[in-house]
């Protein structure tokens, strides 16, 4: 269905010229439209301008049936791109959470066989229909909460079969749902028990089996390691990554979580299409990923769950870098895919400005899963997936009301989402 929406508060982060990012100064520099509308055709945006401009006649001389939305008062942006999660998992880990307030650390959790071998054995143990409805009803949320563009990953499985059933849950949800989807290949995600003698086994096992195995059957985009400390050393991680650019996947790492682990210069090395996590950032590291055309991604959400330092976001703007914000969302460290407090976050404890903060949630997370050419910008001919506010006095209003819902209607491919239950 066609779509006009008019009399919009303001119209945000829109483009004429696209750009694949916003990095270091100009994440504060938000083009936007006072006053305007938006048209979409196709399930595209067509076009957008002032409510008093010329174009709008034409448009509505031309297509007399058109379908109006008034937006008064709100304002509209870009859906929300979500580029690092783990939202296809089982079951949950709130017993896990209890222990962390009782004082333990995520690592002496992981160290005792919990974390994430606890996912993975109750995900081993799940059919896979079970997983896709408990994995669908997540992004079914997360749709509601304005994203309208996810990465997933897989990391839950450990084992050949469990890991393919994990990326075949994440096809399947990118078939039946309108959401767009890119799967990233998590194998080394941690050790399993059995090989925890000898870890390089279990590498051999992700570079000779499952590797070959996930590209044979096309399940996925992306190949991702956990490289840091007490997880897979650089070695180990440049074998993995080698062996996925090999079958065709392009890396996309978990580095510099728990510590300096080298992964972010691990990530550059490769060619990575963003490195995540980076609460331990330094000099060297944002050298390395200046002019790298590596998206530095920040999760805020982990940080926040596991009482764990944050990153230096506005030391890497002030260095002239691009930040994004995903959520994370996983059963571990972040069970939250609500983007609209990972704003929240980047604002409070990133102390990212607002107008930072929407391009680091929408174009630069777009870049971070290679989607930018399509999503993250109100630009003519991007992907019409957009997100319509409640009544709010602006921009900063929606980071600062974070337990409010504010998002008002959610538009996917040009159409409307209908409310959730
Ligand atoms: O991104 N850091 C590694 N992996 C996830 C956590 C996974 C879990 O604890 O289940 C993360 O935070
Ligand atoms: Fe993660």
């Amino acid at each position: 269905m066609d779509l006009l929406i008019t009399n919009i508060k303001s119209l945000l982060l829109t483009e004429t010229e696209p750009r694949p990012y916003a990095a270091g100064n100009h994440m504060a520099e938000l083009s936007s439209v006072e006053n305007a509308w938006l048209y979409i055709a196709g399930g595209k945006i067509a076009g957008f301008g002032v409510m008093d401009g010329p174009e709008l006649a034409g448009i509505q001389r031309s297509k007399p049936g058109l379908h109006k939305i008034p937006a008064e008062g709100k304002l509209v942006m870009p859906a929300f791109c979500d580029s690092h999660t783990h939202l296809v998992y089982a079951g949950s880990r709130e017993l896990e959470y209890m222990d962390k307030i009782r004082g333990l650390s995520y690592e002496e959790i992981a160290k005792r066989g919990g974390g994430i071998l606890n996912s993975a054995a109750l995900l081993q143990s799940t059919p896979e229909e079970e997983l896709y409805q408990q994995s669908l009803s997540r992004v079914l949320e997360i749709m509601q909460l304005g994203t309208g563009a996810v990465e997933i990953k897989s990391g839950y499985g450990l084992s050949t079969e469990a890991e393919l059933k994990m990326l075949r849950v994440i096809r399947r949800l990118r078939e039946t749902t309108p959401i767009d989807i890119k799967a990233t290949f998590l194998g080394a995600h941690s050790f399993p028990l059995a090989y925890r003698e000898d870890p390089d086994r279990y590498v051999d096992l992700v570079v000779e089996e499952m590797i070959p195995a996930v590209a044979e059957a096309g399940l996925a985009d992306f190949i991702d390691v956990f490289c840091d400390r007490g997880f897979f050393t650089v070695p180990q991680t440049e074998r993995i990554l080698e062996a996925g650019i090999t079958n065709g996947l392009k890396p996309k790492i978990h580095a510099n979580e728990l510590d300096f682990s080298g992964g972010i210069q691990t990530g550059v090395k490769y060619r990575a299409q963003s490195v995540d996590h980076l609460e331990f950032t330094g000099d060297e590291e944002i050298q390395c990923l200046l002019d790298s055309g590596t998206m530095p991604t920040l999760l805020p959400g982990a940080s926040f769950f596991l009482g764990l330092k944050y990153a230096p976001a506005r030391k890497m703007m002030e260095a002239g870098l691009p930040v994004a914000l995903a959520s994370d969302f996983n059963p571990g460290s972040s069970p939250s895919g609500d983007m609209k407090f990972i704003m929240s976050l980047g604002c409070i404890q990133l102390r990212m400005l607002p107008e930072e903060v929407l391009h680091a949630v929408t174009i630069n997370t777009a870049y971070a899963m290679g989607l930018q050419e399509t999503h993250g910008t109100i630009c003519r001919g991007k992907k019409a997936n957009v997100i319509i506010t409640r009544d709010v006095p602006g921009l900063a209003y929606l980071p600062y009301a974070y337990g409010s819902d504010l998002i008002d209607t959610v538009i996917l491919g040009g159409e409307i989402l209908s409310p959730g239950p």
